[in-house]
């Protein structure tokens, strides 16, 4: 067998100590995949006497994760620490610059670092992996870049982000507030260290500028993406979504057509029909079409110690494999410039909800904005509200611009008889 293959961790997190427990018990089952041992030389992290749960004393502790890169006896450098600048950032910059494989898990550096990453990784010719950044445990970075790899690709879409799903899959099934599913998911600690991550969508966008990358060879381009999150999606919308034969999700959606790319993600209406609206709670899934393999479907657990873990454990197999190719599946020099297409420029259907209290009145001001702008609702729903003696209007409009819809429901919004306002939610006819 070959020689063993050194790691140090950086981070003994979730993920960190994950790795170290799957290392330490398939320690056998890996050297026979690998063709070689893989074995922990060193390991780092904010706090040193922390327990974990696992036993530390056999690797060398280092107190500067930074030291990392620096090791003689280290191969390869596992950053698990997090953050798209920082520690972690100099942590990845400089193990590659020091010839060392790099493997992570950090979707938010590589999100905003990525392309320069690669090129370190190319220059140095060594291996960054990072199957664990997208989607946890589906190992949808291999499928694209290898699985698929025959294929011209222009359309990737998913829930990349587990928390979110949880939520609204648990507004569905409960029926309580955003508030009270929001409080519920915190208590189970499945929110980000910062909630905003989760809630405004960011953290589905940090995949989504990865998979674009993998997927369609174009530089990861973040600062473009379209981004909405979750926090004005209302219970009583999930259940009109339902009586309309819909579910609501928040898709990351990316599609490259010619060298331009639309990268968003937002809640999006989808036929309650679709594999894709069944996957609920914590689940991830992602579909991906290619010219000659029509259309793929992966699903399993976004995130969580084991998932996760098991994606980093594979890259590092993958690396002890002698597998160094590039990090993006084409020349690190050879990635693209896509030119970005707005949201703006969407053309599709949408649902609206308005809160009103003159229904009569509001139903007569409503259809005036609406045939001044020359938009006619495919539905229009009037219900009771049961929170209080208003009214909600409901509608769905096909077959228009994103800005012929954003101008007409910002004149609504200014009608005396709507009293929030109104909330739309695209549909999407994936
Ligand atoms: N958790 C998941 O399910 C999941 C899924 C996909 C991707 N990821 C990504 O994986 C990475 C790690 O996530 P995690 O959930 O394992 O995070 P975590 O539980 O918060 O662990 C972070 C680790 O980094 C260490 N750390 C923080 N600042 C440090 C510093 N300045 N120097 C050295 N060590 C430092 C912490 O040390 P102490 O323990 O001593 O405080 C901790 O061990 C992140 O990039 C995350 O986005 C996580």
């Amino acid at each position: 067998m070959n020689d063993p293959l050194r790691v140090a961790i950086a981070g003994l997190g979730t993920v960190g100590v994950g790795v170290i427990k799957i290392l330490e018990k398939h320690k056998d089952l890996i050297a026979e995949r690998a063709g070689r041992e893989i074995i922990i030389s060193s390991v780092s992290a904010r706090r040193k006497n922390q327990e974990r749960g696992v036993d530390l004393s056999s690797y060398r502790w280092v107190d500067n994760a930074a030291d990392l890169a620096g090791l003689a006896d280290v191969d390869i450098v596992i950053e698990l620490i997090g953050g798209e600048d920082g520690i972690a950032y100099e942590l990845c910059q400089n193990s590659l610059k020091n010839y060392k494989s790099l493997v992570t898990a950090n979707k938010a550096l590589l999100a905003h670092h990525g392309a320069e990453l690669a090129n370190l990784a190319q220059d140095s010719n060594v291996a960054l992996r990072f199957e664990a950044a997208v989607a946890g445990g589906i190992p949808i970075i291999k499928a694209i870049g290898e699985g698929l790899a025959a294929n011209e690709l222009n359309l990737v879409y998913g829930i990349i982000n587990g928390t979110t799903n949880y939520m609204l899959s648990q507004m569905e099934a409960t029926g309580k507030s955003y508030d009270q599913i929001l409080e519920e998911t915190d208590a189970l600690g499945y929110l980000e260290a910062d909630p905003a991550l989760d809630l405004d969508g960011i953290d589905a966008a940090h995949k989504l500028a990865i998979l674009s990358s993998v997927a369609f060879g174009t530089k990861t381009d973040f600062d473009n993406i379209y981004i909405e999150g979750i926090r004005h999606i209302k219970t009583i919308d999930i259940n009109y979504a339902k009586e309309l034969g819909f579910r609501i999700k928040l898709l990351g959606i990316s599609k490259y057509e010619n060298g331009t790319l639309s990268q968003r993600v937002h809640p999006v209406m989808i036929d309650r029909n679709l594999a894709i609206a069944g996957v609920m709670d914590g689940f991830n899934a992602i579909v991906v079409d290619g010219d000659f393999i029509d259309r793929t479907f992966y699903q399993g657990r976004g995130a969580g110690e084991g998932p996760t873990a098991s994606a980093v454990v594979a890259d590092l197999i993958d690396i002890a494999r002698g597998h160094k190719g590039p990090a993006f599946f084409i020349p690190a020099d050879k990635l693209t410039v896509a030119k970005p297409i707005s949201i703006n420029q969407r053309h599709g259907a949408y649902y609206i909800r308005l809160n009103v209290s003159d229904l009569d009145l509001a139903i007569t001001e409503i259809t005036t904005v609406l045939n001044d702008a020359g938009i006619c609702p495919d539905v229009m729903l009037q219900k009771a509200s049961q929170d209080d003696d208003s009214f909600h209007v409901i509608m769905t409009i096909y077959e228009i611009q994103e800005m012929a819809i954003k101008d007409a429901v910002y004149r609504i919004n200014e009608l005396s008889s709507v009293i929030e306002t109104p909330l739309s939610i695209r549909i999407e006819s994936l």
